[in-house]
């Protein structure tokens, strides 16, 4: 067994676990009893394939960006998450969730959302099944993300606006919680990243994994070689890195780079870049490392993607973070924007502006020449056109 895949008790490491209310119990424990059994099912498997293939548009395609490559002197292929279907990698985990949800007899949906991405993928599947959802989102991402909200609710979802803390994701994630604590019966939560109680971190990446799964394939098909030298990925709790990970984790020859953001400066007070300050503790269910003050409080996060404005990350990457497998860095939302520009005018694509901070570290990096790296372009930058016209001033 990977010594960096959950274990038998859902810990990575020191990290994960469930540490969740006595009244969430009964919920969690169904899910822990029955995931791998459902996941496993020959007819779950196939709907579960059918719906990535003809719904979502699989396998996203891998794309060779010869202008960026030239621009770093590196082989850079981009993971087109942005192609799917709702415009990000999240619909992978959601068409998968809610077919689990459906074995499990549950009727009512609910979900938090950062950017929006996950709570439109969690309220297209509820249309698609015909199941009533419900979507907390902070009441400042509401704002930001304007064009999602209008999404959800075309798709007769009902969003719900969480007004404490720094009204963003991880508020919203308290809310769902509390929904869940008080609807434990034929409600199932729809967690939209690797974080939460195992047995969710675990389950999420297991339905992001296909990322890494077709990468593979297609890196045969195009160079010969199924192993890149570095993969990279965004970081808000962490679920498109962990499916760009899945696959290569136990490959100690390929780097794993995971871009967290940092705001304004990983020291301005104004940030979101976990690793770098963050201690060792519990936020929504499991045991990780999150920023926190010295009595424990939790750090209100601050990033320009609402995607990544978190103050922790899910247990899997706490453990390649602290074992030194992974290479956890960050980028500020001025060297995001200019990324995500650049990445328009060099290969004519608007990336998510999460995505852009992956692509943002390449200025960062040096090449030999010869390295071949895959960056997951986790979503399309149609919901941030706002944001990027406003800073441009276009
Ligand atoms: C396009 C996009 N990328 C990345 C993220 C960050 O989430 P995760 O770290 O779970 O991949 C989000 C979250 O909303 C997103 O919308």
């Amino acid at each position: 067994m990977s010594k960096y895949q959950v274990d038998n008790r859902g810990y990575y490491g020191p990290f994960g676990g469930a540490y969740i209310p006595e009244m969430l119990y009964p919920n969690v424990e169904e899910l822990e009893q029955q995931y791998l059994q459902i996941m496993n099912d020959p007819s779950f498997k196939a709907e579960f394939e059918e719906l990535l293939k003809d719904y979502v548009g699989r396998p996203s395609p891998l794309y060779h960006a010869k202008r960026l490559s030239d621009r770093y002197g590196a082989t850079i292929f981009l993971k087109r998450e942005d192609l799917n279907h709702t415009g990000a990698h999240k619909i992978n985990n959601t068409i998968g969730q809610i077919l689990l949800a459906q074995r499990l007899g549950k009727k009512r949906i609910i979900a938090e959302t950062g950017a929006g991405q996950h709570g439109v993928a969690t309220a297209t599947v509820c249309a698609l099944k015909g199941l009533e959802c419900v979507v907390y989102m902070g009441a400042i991402d509401i704002e930001r993300q304007a064009p999602n909200v209008a999404r959800m609710k075309m798709m007769g979802a009902t969003v719900v606006a969480a007004t404490s803390g720094s009204q963003t994701l991880k508020d919203a994630t308290n809310e769902a919680l509390r929904d869940w604590i008080n609807n434990p019966v034929d409600t199932h939560y729809i967690i939209g990243s690797v974080v939460g109680p195992h047995p969710y971190p675990d389950m999420v990446a297991r339905f992001q994994s296909i990322i890494s799964a077709e990468t593979r394939k297609q890196l045969l098909e195009k160079t010969g070689q199924e192993t890149p030298d570095i993969v990279m990925a965004c970081v808000g709790g962490g679920s498109n890195a962990a499916g760009m990970f899945y696959n290569f984790v136990d490959e100690e020859a390929v780097r794993l780079i995971a871009v967290e953001a940092a705001g304004h400066g990983v020291n301005s007070g104004e940030t979101a870049a976990t690793t770098a300050l963050g201690k060792e503790g519990v936020l929504h269910g499991s045991r990780s490392i999150l920023m926190q003050t010295a009595d424990g409080q939790v750090v209100e996060p601050y990033s320009i993607s609402a995607g990544l404005d978190y103050p922790g990350i899910g247990p899997q990457h706490a453990w390649l973070f602290k074992s030194g497998r992974g290479e956890y860095v960050s980028i500020t939302d001025d060297e995001a924007m200019q990324a995500g520009l650049r990445l328009t005018q060099l290969e004519g694509i608007i990336p998510a502006i999460e995505s852009s901070h992956a692509l943002a570290y390449l200025e960062k990096m040096t090449f030999k020449g010869d390295e071949t790296v895959v960056i997951c372009l986790s979503g399309r930058g149609d919901k941030d056109l706002d944001n990027y016209m406003k800073y441009f001033n276009l």
